[in-house]
């Protein structure tokens, strides 16, 4: 038997910077009384995303969901959209915001990014967009959909949350499709608290995002576009201005970890690990999802959640259950049997990762898994 932490290991923990580098700006914001309303430091937090993204069309929000919200309707996207099932619910609320109805495809089976073969096959003559996302920060087939899109004249609009800090091929991932949307929420790699940010081809939407973000405000007296109250304060800006001079740093930990996993666990029957990304993509080790095959570890996914919770050890389910499985979807009807994603749904399980996760407690983590799977543990 292992002893269980002594302390909960939980799937993530938010990477803080130096407690005095946030006071410092802390005194910047005390100083100059601006909380939010486009101040200072949102200004300057733009500008260093700017540089990173080397792009100017770029546009920040209070989180990911009002920006992927905002997008949508800046766009003026309507009727259909194919979309995966297999992601948080914000993707597909953002649609249901903007009464766009969501036709859900199934997703490909190595890395659990929409399938473009199936998207191809749900497009109809109300299809206008595809919203597709790269999960666990994993590109999707990226020029199979470029290629639909460009056939069908259909805008493709990325759900980024995931994938801040991923490249393809040099590359930003933020400059594939017509639009990236990239959460900063907490329990992501990159955050700033709360937090989203829009990236677009158009540099037109720069404007119209703006307003939407502010409730329609041209001037002091003229409101163009009935907006919404979407803005990012400088709280969040200072948190994620500081967050991200930190950001190889927390990449290359998080490397050392999923190295750390995929040794270990890659030996335990019925724990599948997701196959090498191709080597042209530059990943951000964000996510640690590994599939549980019931008959192999004698043991279904469930089971295994469970148990490890007897250790201390929180994983998570996501994504379970799949998006159109819940109540609130249950009027949309789905024509794809969506076979790959309902399996690996009833598989998958996310394993802790965070800068702050110590490689021994990795290495507990594995004895753990090893251990319920064979009665005892090898190392
Ligand atoms: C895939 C995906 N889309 C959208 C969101 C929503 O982002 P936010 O929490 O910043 O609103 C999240 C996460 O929170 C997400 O994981």
């Amino acid at each position: 038997m292992i002893k269980p932490f002594d302390k909960p290991i939980y799937v993530t923990k938010p990477f803080l910077p130096p407690l005095e580098e946030f006071s410092k700006g802390l005194e910047e914001i005390w100083e100059s009384r601006w909380l939010t309303n486009n101040g200072p430091i949102v200004r300057r937090f733009t500008q260093e995303l700017s540089n990173f993204f080397e792009s100017d069309n770029i546009c920040l929000f209070n989180n990911g969901t009002q920006a992927l919200q905002i997008a949508l309707q800046g766009m003026k996207i309507s009727g259909e959209v194919i979309t995966t099932p297999y992601t948080f619910v914000a993707t597909t609320h953002a649609l249901f915001w903007n009464k766009i109805r969501p036709v859900f495809v199934d997703i490909e089976p190595n890395y659990y990014t929409i399938d473009p073969e199936k998207v191809e096959a749900a497009i109809t003559p109300w299809t206008t967009a595809i919203l597709a996302v790269h999960v666990y920060g994993h590109p999707c087939k990226l020029n199979e959909l470029a290629d639909i899109a460009s056939r069908n004249n259909l805008k493709i609009i990325y759900d980024a949350a995931h994938a801040f800090g991923v490249n393809v091929g040099g590359k930003s991932i933020a400059h594939f499709g017509d639009l990236s949307m990239f959460s900063f929420h907490a329990t992501k790699l990159f955050h700033s608290m709360e937090g989203g940010m829009l990236t677009f081809k158009e540099a037109g939407l720069k404007g119209i995002f703006n307003y939407l973000k502010n409730f329609g405000f041209k001037n002091e007296v003229e409101v163009v576009i009935p907006g919404t109250n979407a803005k990012m304060n400088e709280m969040q800006a200072l948190m994620g201005s500081q967050v991200l001079k930190y950001l190889n740093d927390l990449i290359n930990k998080r490397t050392e970890i999923t190295d750390l996993y995929r040794q270990r666990l890659k030996e335990i029957p019925g724990i599948h690990l997701v196959p090498p990304l191709s080597s042209v993509i530059k990943y951000n080790y964000g996510y640690m999802p590994i599939e549980v095959d019931e008959e192999e570890f004698e043991m279904n996914r469930d089971e295994l959640y469970d148990k490890l919770k007897k250790y201390n050890i929180f994983t998570r389910r996501y994504f379970y259950p799949l998006i159109c499985d819940y109540a609130c979807y249950g009027s949309v009807s789905v024509r794809d049997p969506l076979t790959i994603a309902r399996r690996v749904s009833e598989k998958i399980l996310t394993l802790p990762i965070y800068d702050g996760l110590e490689l021994s407690d990795v290495e507990t983590i594995c004895n753990v898994i090893e251990y319920l799977r064979f009665g005892s543990s090898k190392s």
